[in-house]
């Protein structure tokens, strides 16, 4: 039998003294957990690097600018020997030794009488990995360990047990990966899932097997009803205690009707919460090189729906204000409309010849982008054959755009 096998154990830190010796990037890395735990730390070290510094003005630890002195480890709970000076190391774990306190010793791991696990957190439960004296080992079984979680591929019971609810889950722009961690796991433990047709696609091949999937694009009658008939499945399925997920494209609250689902949810006494997405007005133009804001280029971006043209009585949006920006405006739903809308803006001033770009399915495998100007945009779009869902960006961000 081996003899030397390490006890994992979870130490319950807070209130308890816990001694840093060393101030570097091994302290970096250690310090956000400790902190986590409510740990009274004090870190040791003649220097300390700018992320600590930072810990310290936040008072989230003690710093004691010198090098280790014997009795520095009085009262301590745990002990940390971080320094790059092995034999700085050494004392400290020969002291912490003498004084019964664990220690990690980061040079040497046999050196100490503690080892720092690879840790994951998942929906407030800690996966602690040691991997039989070989560091990476730990941090790549733990990832995986992660990865099956989050994809739903390892069970946990607490998420089986989740009472019923929605989630309204911004799926992020086209691109699978880009949904956020919780909205991957909201997927896998749902029952329900009413999606859109702009959310990634990919994602619902990794449902449950058994999780109901109802296309809200397919809802019939006319777009008004629909959404009312969306509201009325939410608010059926949450009030029969299954966890349902409202998935759509980008974030929920951006040109999504999120927050109209929320009411709905809200005025009918269901749980909803909501999980922001990666927004394609972003995103999308990101996809294809360009920043929405640049360093003495461009202060500020506007985002704008152009479903209605700018002389429709409907329409919410001041074009002779958005025509004097000098910074970057980007359009969503603007394909039909955008020979009219450029021409709008160009009439209260923009500059015709302001660099214009047009990303067709962004993030997706099937991306086009259009570079141009404001003035031939509409144009190189025809002639391109670019079609929705696109985005528009008007302003000198977008000349940094790769055409594809
Ligand atoms: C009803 S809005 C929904 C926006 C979404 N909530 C978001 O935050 O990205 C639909 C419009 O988003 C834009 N859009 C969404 N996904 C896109 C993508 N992958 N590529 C280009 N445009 C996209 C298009 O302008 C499309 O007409």
């Amino acid at each position: 039998m081996e003899t030397d096998m390490p006890y994992l154990s979870g130490l319950r830190l807070a209130g308890r003294r816990v001694v840093v010796v060393g101030g570097g990037r091994i302290a970096m890395r250690r310090l956000p957990r400790l902190i986590e735990s409510g740990a009274q730390i004090t870190v040791i070290s003649p220097e300390v690097s700018s992320a600590i510094e930072g810990m310290v003005r936040l008072g989230e630890v003690e710093w004691i600018p010198r090098g280790y002195r014997a009795g520095d480890l009085y009262g301590a709970w745990y002990v940390l020997a971080v320094t790059d000076v092995p034999k700085v190391n050494q004392k400290v774990a020969g002291d912490a030794e003498a004084a019964r306190i664990f220690c990690v010793r980061a040079d040497q791991a046999d050196g100490g009488t503690a080892h720092t696990p690879a840790v994951a957190r998942h929906a407030g439960a800690s996966v602690g990995v040691l991997g039989g004296g070989d560091p990476r080992r730990a941090a790549g079984l733990r990832d995986s360990i992660l990865r099956w979680l989050r994809g739903g591929k390892l069970t946990d019971v607490r998420h089986r047990a989740r009472t019923g609810g929605v989630a309204l889950v911004g799926g992020g722009p086209g691109d699978p990966d880009l949904i956020t961690v919780r909205g991957r796991q909201l997927l896998a433990e749902a029952d329900v899932v009413i999606t859109d047709r702009l959310a990634p696609r990919a994602l619902l091949e990794e449902l449950a097997p058994d999780a109901e999937v109802i296309d809200a694009s397919k809802l019939p009658r006319g777009r008004f009803l629909a959404q009312e008939e969306i509201n009325r499945l939410l608010i059926e399925h949450g009030k029969a205690g299954r966890a349902v997920v409202r998935l759509k494209g980008g974030d929920s609250y951006v040109f999504g009707r999120g927050m109209e689902e929320m009411q709905a949810c809200a005025a009918a006494g269901v749980d909803c919460v909501l999980v922001p997405g990666v927004t394609s007005a972003i995103g999308v133009p990101a996809s294809a090189g360009i920043p929405v804001t640049h360093r003495g280029v461009a202060h500020d971006f506007t985002v704008i729906s152009g479903h209605l043209p700018p002389d429709d009585p409907g329409s919410l949006v001041d074009w002779t204000a958005v025509a004097r920006l000098r910074g970057t405006v980007v359009m969503l739903m603007a394909v039909k409309h955008l020979p009219a809308i450029a021409a709008e803006l160009i009439r209260h001033g923009r500059d015709a010849e302001t660099p214009a770009a047009a990303i067709q399915e962004g993030t997706t495998s099937r991306q086009r982008t259009v570079i141009s100007t404001l003035g031939k945009l509409a144009d190189d779009m025809a002639t391109a054959d670019i079609r929705p869902p696109a985005i528009i960006v008007i302003g000198a961000v977008a000349a940094f755009g790769k055409a594809s």
